[in-house]
């Protein structure tokens, strides 16, 4: 079987509805190689539409966020059984300008609601003491995202030591707990640098945002270790 390095598009707020559905509808079209696995996080008002127009490919669409499990009186809350009931079944949990809006953010009180109901999650983390590893286990898929905060939309690429260096302590804490969880980086990926990147054994993906709302420029990624 050929390991698949994973490739998420974090279109967080950048697109319009048109331009949404315009940019999914060519990913519909296009052949994803098989050594990659792609995901693509929308607007969340657009989920549904883009879930439709990506329905007949391989590809999975995720939610950029949820605030908790069930339903609750949490005005503007997104919840996962919500997310089930339109046929989504993960999310991205913890991203850095989430924790900015909410200084209050602790992944554990999500983490709780989520992994029993086996809810699928993508968890970022900038440092390492934001990953509750005694609560996390492999029952399903829960992929963590190295994104430094100073990486994220600035251009500044964190270099392939430093990069290789967290993910090699996260990685040996992970083989501490005996979990077997994918590591992705997230952090101004390009592709003039997503190659290198993603040829690193420390790496299984990338989490990517600007870059990942141009369609060439998200092909070049997915097809840069091709
Ligand atoms: P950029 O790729 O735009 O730096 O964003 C990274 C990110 O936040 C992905 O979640």
């Amino acid at each position: 079987m050929i390991k698949q390095k994973l490739v998420i598009g974090n279109w967080k707020n950048y697109l319009d509805a048109d331009q949404t559905i315009e940019l999914a509808t060519k990913i519909s079209n296009q052949q994803i190689p098989d050594n990659i696995r792609l995901m693509i996080s929308p607007c969340n008002l657009y989920l549904s539409e883009v879930n439709k127009a990506l329905n007949e490919s391989s590809v999975e669409v995720i939610s950029q966020n949820i605030t908790s499990y069930e339903s609750s009186s949490d005005t503007g809350g997104v919840t996962a059984t919500d997310l089930k009931n339109i046929g989504i079944s993960r999310t991205i949990v913890g991203h850095s300008e989430v924790r900015k809006r909410n200084k209050d953010f602790k992944s554990e009180d999500l983490l709780k609601q989520i992994i029993p109901a086996k809810f699928n999650f993508i968890l970022c983390f900038e440092s390492i003491d934001q990953i509750p590893f005694n609560i996390l286990n492999n029952d399903f898929e829960i992929t963590l995202a190295y994104e430094p905060v100073w990486a994220i939309g600035t251009g500044e690429t964190a270099s392939i030591e430093h990069i290789n260096e967290i993910h090699s302590l996260v990685k040996s804490t992970l083989s501490e707990f005996n979990l077997d969880i994918p590591l992705l980086y997230g952090g101004s990926v390009n592709p003039n640098n997503s190659k290198e990147i993603l040829s690193q054994k420390l790496v299984d993906g990338v989490l990517v945002g600007g870059a990942s709302t141009k369609h060439e420029d998200l092909f070049k990624i997915i097809n840069s270790i091709r």
